[in-house]
């Protein structure tokens, strides 16, 4: 589609977000079976409530601008999905798996911090309080996500750093 105006990119990068939300949807189910650490799969598990909400706001946008929601491939989230995926497939001790899903989830977090952050400001100049109201309940929840993933690498990370050096030893 064309972009010939602000509202094209907030619209454009709305439908973005909506596909790395519905994808992440399909995603963390995988994670949280994945997973080893128990505090850390009902990370994944809360969250996974949680992106279902932010599904239903993203529609909620698009009826607010009168567009479908129709989801935009988005390279960005598909890459992310994959290395997780990487990981998952060569991660060869539980505490490594683990620190590694949490560095994958937290990269998926900070791209969706930063797209909503993009979002609301651009709603603010386009007068869309109510759609601004709802983008900054889920920026908010993103933030929440994030700070909850950091807490636990803080543990699962020093797991991870004795199996390597019980591995060099
Ligand atoms: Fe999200």
């Amino acid at each position: 589609m064309a972009l010939k105006s602000l509202d094209d990119l907030f619209h454009d990068t709305l439908r973005d977000v909506f596909y790395a939300e519905k994808k992440l949807v399909r995603t963390l189910p995988k994670l949280a079976k994945k997973a080893s650490d128990e505090e850390l799969s009902r990370a994944f598990t809360n969250h996974l409530a949680e992106t279902q909400k932010q599904v239903a706001r993203l529609e909620q946008v698009f009826e607010m601008i009168g567009k479908p929601a129709r989801a935009k491939k988005c390279e960005a989230m598909d890459g992310l999905v994959e290395e997780g995926d990487g990981v998952i497939e060569d991660a060869d001790d539980d505490a490594v798996l683990d620190a590694g899903l949490l560095a994958a989830a937290q990269a998926v977090e900070h791209y969706e911090i930063a797209r909503y952050g993009t979002l609301i400001e651009w709603g603010k100049l386009l007068g869309l309080p109510k759609a601004v109201k709802l983008l900054e309940a889920t920026l908010g929840e993103e933030k929440a996500a994030d700070g909850l993933l950091s807490n636990i690498a803080s543990r699962i990370n020093l797991l991870a750093k004795s199996q390597g050096q019980d591995a060099a030893a």
